[in-house]
């Protein structure tokens, strides 16, 4: 196996150095970067914000970062599984010499003359200004760097702007903020990022389709009989309630993150890897989800809150309680939507899409549920019913590929059990300890934009959700449905498959 090339040099700029992104994710995975020896020496890191801190200390809370996710039961790794034993300081202090910290405020004009001087100092002029910051700073600081010049390519020479989510609250700042964007820079300089995308079980649905003969003959409506996606968390909101309460699980999830399953999962296959290849197939995926009404948006949807159960033996509080949320929100934890794709592949095919907070069980999953066999054969036995077959993707945690069929019991009656066929990423790989930005900052400074959102994929989404926005808007009449803290959410999600003869998946 040829071992991947490591990326030219370059200067990120961090911004939002102090925030929690930065320590806890980015740093920690240009560690893992380094550590695979996927960095170059030519790569200097900038943190940027309006606080006052020496380069020692940013280094030093940077390292803190990097130890915490290396202690053992520490959150990240291939779900916690196995880590790296202890921080490496021998391996990380040559990258971290290449670390300083400019403070500056964001909206003053001295930071990016700052930021100019820095680069005209730094041995290339590449550069990658990373937004880690709240989001109404991105049009903001883009606007700043394209008039500082900072965003002007010449050959050989890179400038890279990467947007994280969320990328507008709805359709139309999303629009604005798309449109705002490219006016400062092309298309090709922007990586809006999705983390869901540097998930090695998400990047493995693309191969696991394509790569194998099988599975495309009956991904269709011919054999599927419905799809379902799951993203349960079993956390709360905890200290992001005043994030949170503008923004509830629909805008938080889906037109992001599930929509990044489902386009993958349902996409045509696409002519070659590449980035306009892939991004193409998705935009029209996501493009073809049915406009609903406001009727059949209310009917199609439903909105849950957790209140107050018990997780893990312990007590924990409803959403109105925590920290910064209004005690009487009405704000969602957990949406679950039926969709309909208007294609041939998908036509009648539902998606029926689902995450929540404060859920009983960590599972993020595909489920495609496959036609069932006619049981006319088994009339005059003791099998009432057949079950469905299920081919599941485990996107975390115990990350895999499960499929379920029915087998015959062992005895002298025709008796049927479900039985289940698996691929545990465990068993077959290695899988070093990674907080899923690896691949996507690497990407990032590779130039490759596959893994990145296009601005089409962005707006294709917000127009798919919009409907349920508005409809929720106007209705505001309907409270949300509460369901317990530690429970499978809201009643009223089961029917919404039970009216059509469905139920959800459970995870054995
Ligand atoms: C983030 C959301 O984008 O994704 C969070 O803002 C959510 O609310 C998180 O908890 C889920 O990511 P993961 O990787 O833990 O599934």
């Amino acid at each position: 196996m040829t071992k991947a090339p490591k990326p030219p040099p370059a200067t990120v700029f961090l911004f939002g150095a102090h925030g929690d992104l930065v320590s806890r994710l980015l740093v920690p995975a240009l560690y893992n970067l380094r550590r695979d020896g996927l960095l170059c020496e030519g790569l200097h890191l900038v943190g940027v914000d309006h606080n006052a801190m020496t380069d020692a200390a940013f280094r030093e809370r940077l390292a803190q970062g990097i130890r915490a996710r290396a202690r053992p039961g520490a959150e990240g790794g291939v779900e916690g599984k196995r880590r790296a034993k202890v921080f490496d300081a021998k391996m990380w202090n040559p990258q971290a010499r290449r670390i300083s910290y400019l403070q500056g405020d964001f909206l003053d004009d001295r930071t990016y003359a700052d930021i100019a001087a820095r680069i005209k100092a730094a041995p290339t002029g590449n550069a990658v200004f990373y937004l880690a910051t709240s989001p109404r700073f991105f049009g903001e600081v883009v606007d700043r760097l394209a008039a500082a010049g900072l965003l002007t390519e010449s050959p050989g020479v890179f400038r890279r702007v990467v947007i994280e989510k969320p990328f507008g609250s709805d359709l139309k700042s999303a629009q604005a903020l798309n449109a705002r964007v490219l006016r400062a820079m092309c298309e090709e300089q922007v990586y809006r990022i999705d983390h869901y995308l540097g998930k090695e079980t998400v990047q493995n649905i693309l191969v696991s389709r394509f790569a194998n003969g099988l599975f495309e003959a009956f991904w269709n409506n011919h054999y599927v009989d419905h799809v379902q996606i799951t993203a349960a968390e079993t956390v709360g909101v905890e200290q992001r309630g005043d994030f949170y309460e503008h923004t509830g699980a629909l805008r938080d999830m889906v037109p992001n993150h599930l929509f990044q399953l489902m386009g993958l999962v349902a996409m045509e296959p696409p002519a070659a890897f590449g980035a306009d290849a892939v991004r193409a197939e998705k935009a029209k995926l996501i493009g073809a989800i049915r406009p609903q009404t406001r009727e059949e948006a209310l009917a199609n949807s439903v909105r849950g809150q957790y209140r107050a159960g018990t997780m893990a033996g312990q007590k924990v509080p409803g959403y109105r309680s925590e920290p910064k949320v209004a005690r009487n929100s009405r704000t969602e934890t957990y949406v679950a939507l039926k969709l309909m794709v208007d294609n041939w592949r998908w036509d009648g095919v539902p998606f029926y899409l689902r995450t929540g907070k404060r859920m009983a069980v960590r599972d993020t999953e595909i489920a495609i549920c496959f036609k069932q066999a006619p049981s006319s054969l088994f009339r005059d036995t003791r099998v009432d019913r057949l079950k469905p077959n299920y081919l599941t993707i485990q996107i975390q945690p115990d990350e895999g590929m499960w499929f379920d069929f029915q087998a015959k019991r062992p005895g002298p009656a025709v008796e049927i059990d479900n039985v289940q066929m698996g691929f545990a990423y465990s068993t077959f790989f290695h899988m070093r300890p990674s907080t899923g930005y690896e691949t996507l900052i690497y990407d990032c400074l590779m130039g490759d934009q596959t893994l990145f959102q296009r601005a089409d994929n962005i707006e294709n989404g917000w127009r798919a959700v919009q409907p349920f926005l508005d409809a929720w808007r106007e209705d505001d009449t309907a409270d949300v449905q509460g369901y317990k803290a530690g429970s499978d959410g809201p009643r009223c999600a089961d029917e919404l498959l039970a009216r059509d003869g469905r139920r959800w998946h459970k995870r054995d």
